[in-house]
């Protein structure tokens, strides 16, 4: 214990002893390994530190096959002297509160550690600045064994064998003892390679995603490999889409910097590819993935949520806001260490909710104007909408030609029963079946094919009725588009339509 001394507070004056409280170094640094890391997570936070050391291009190289598998991340940037090196390998290397350089895109001091010990349990990192060498191991089972925090300096120029990754300047970070990444398959070679390379491959799509800004363009920020393979960026705006549509920028200017916010209503899934439709929806799809893309220093840290200031719905599933901040904001944004969250300040959020609402009230209204439009302007459509008691109501139309032309040719005593049947039909719509297949998968529920002969059907019926009305042959075509089975139908409906009319003509 040492000796008495004295502290005081505002009014009083305490007598306080001090006693030693250092955590203990095992302990401690156990703790590190569950911040909530993933190995998404983890890899962004060893690729941030290189980005910020001016790197070009960063390597990843996963031994997944051998008894001990390892990963290295390899970068072409600044390096560090052994002074930075040990500093770098200190945790909480450096204060939150102080000032970082603009770019930079650490914060805490404690990514480099506490992201490898999440994924490892021996961190070692080789660096090379102007021609002189250092590395540093930080080794949880010598900790677990030592219970102290001295840190052990390599001064063997080859440690691990692996020194041939070390560009000419430029750091290599080696996660060795991957427990974390073979999900409890150590002594199995053939799981434990899989689990490895499927953990691998999805953090691909993260790693492609948050550094999608670095990776574009013909002369990119940075070359970012894995296992020797080129990754290319996922834009979640799609920029290189000409469709869709762009609001004009917006700015929130605070005291701590600015705020950039674009609205961007992504292409429909029909005017883009669909593997760009599926890489831009990711796994979880573009229901989840509407909503705001925050940026910090060009760098993504939310990928997809209103948080909190929207529904995420079908309506505005195309919808998606860029917001960028610069690192002088994080303590107002409350950016946590794995840089995989914050939380909106007050007066940002106060000011997005009303960008939020004007953007998605007017996705939502321009899908139910287009939806009621479609329905409500085909001349003699199947469906009638029907607006009753406040519900939308969707009935088969008794006065269609096609039902009324097969109904002239029933006896009279089945013309009710003729119509009892399609009212059944209307009366039976799947309505929530539809509602839960259109939220979660949209796209992927179409209407029946009609058939060549279903076509001339419609087609003779339609045509026949139009031209009863006084419909110009010359207007049929026109007004035949106005029909969506024959519009989707078009290239089988067109010579349908050709051939009706030269018969009337
Ligand atoms: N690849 C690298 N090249 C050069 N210096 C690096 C590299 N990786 C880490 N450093 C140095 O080590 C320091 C500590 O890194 P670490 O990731 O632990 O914390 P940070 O980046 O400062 O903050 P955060 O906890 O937010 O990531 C960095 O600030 C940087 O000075
Ligand atoms: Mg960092």
């Amino acid at each position: 214990m040492l000796p008495t001394s004295i502290s005081s507070n505002s009014n009083k004056v305490l007598q306080t002893r001090k006693v030693d409280a250092t955590p203990y170094a095992s302990a401690l640094i156990e703790g590190h390994r569950d911040f909530g890391y993933n190995l998404e997570t983890a890899l962004a936070d060893i690729i941030d530190n290189s980005i910020s050391a001016n790197a070009s291009e960063v390597k990843l190289v996963a031994e997944t096959t051998s008894e001990t598998p390892w990963l290295a991340i390899i970068d072409d940037g600044c390096g560090m002297t052994e002074h930075d090196l040990v500093e770098a390998m200190r945790l909480g290397a450096k204060n939150p509160t102080s000032m970082r350089t603009p770019r930079d895109l650490g914060r805490f001091g404690l990514g480099m550690k506490s992201a490898s010990f999440s994924q490892c349990r021996c961190l070692t990192v080789m660096t090379r600045h102007r021609d002189a060498l250092a590395c540093a191991q930080w080794n949880l089972d010598r900790i677990a064994r030592e219970n102290d925090w001295t840190l052990e300096l390599i001064d063997d120029p080859d440690p691990l064998g692996r020194s041939y990754l070390l560009a000419s300047s430029g750091t290599v970070v080696f996660w060795d003892n991957l427990d974390r990444m073979m999900g409890g398959h150590a002594d199995d070679p053939v799981k434990r390679t899989a689990t490895l390379n499927s953990e691998l491959s999805r953090a691909e799509r993260h790693l492609r995603l948050v550094f999608h800004r670095f990776l574009e363009g013909n002369n990119p920020r940075l070359k970012l490999f894995l296992n020797g393979r080129r990754l290319t960026p996922i834009d979640p705006m799609a920029k290189d889409s000409t469709s869709g549509q762009w609001d004009p920028p917006d700015e929130i200017v605070l005291e701590q910097g600015v705020v950039k916010v674009r609205c961007r209503t992504l292409p429909h899934h029909k005017m883009v590819s669909k593997e760009q439709w599926n890489e831009l929806g990711g796994p979880e799809g573009h229901l989840k993935s509407q909503g705001l893309y925050v940026y910090r220093e060009d760098r993504l840290i939310i990928a997809g949520s209103w948080l909190g200031l929207a529904k995420q719905t079908e309506l505005t599933k195309l919808c998606r806001i860029s917001v960028d901040i610069p690192n002088t904001m994080d303590a107002d944004w409350k950016i946590d260490v794995k840089k995989a969250s914050a939380q909106l300040p007050p007066v940002v959020r106060e000011r997005l909710k009303k960008v939020i609402e004007r953007f998605v009230g007017t996705s939502k209204r321009t899908y139910q104007r287009r939806g009621q439009k479609l329905v409500d302007e085909t001349r003699l459509p199947v469906w009638n909408r029907v607006l009753k008691d406040g519900h939308v109501i969707f009935r088969p139309n008794l006065e269609h030609p096609v039902f009324q032309t097969f109904s002239a040719q029933l006896p009279e005593e089945l013309h009710i029963d003729f119509q009892r049947c399609l009212r059944l039909i209307g009366s039976s719509l799947p309505i929530e079946t539809l509602h839960a297949e259109l939220v979660g998968n949209a796209e992927a529920v179409v209407a029946d094919a009609a058939d060549k002969a279903d076509l001339e059907l419609l087609v003779r019926a339609i045509g026949e009725a139009l031209t009863a009305g006084g419909a110009s042959p010359e207007s049929l075509s026109e007004i035949m588009q106005s029909h969506q089975l024959l519009r989707d139908n078009w290239a089988a409906a067109e010579p349908i339509i050709k051939e009706f009319i030269r018969e009337i003509s």
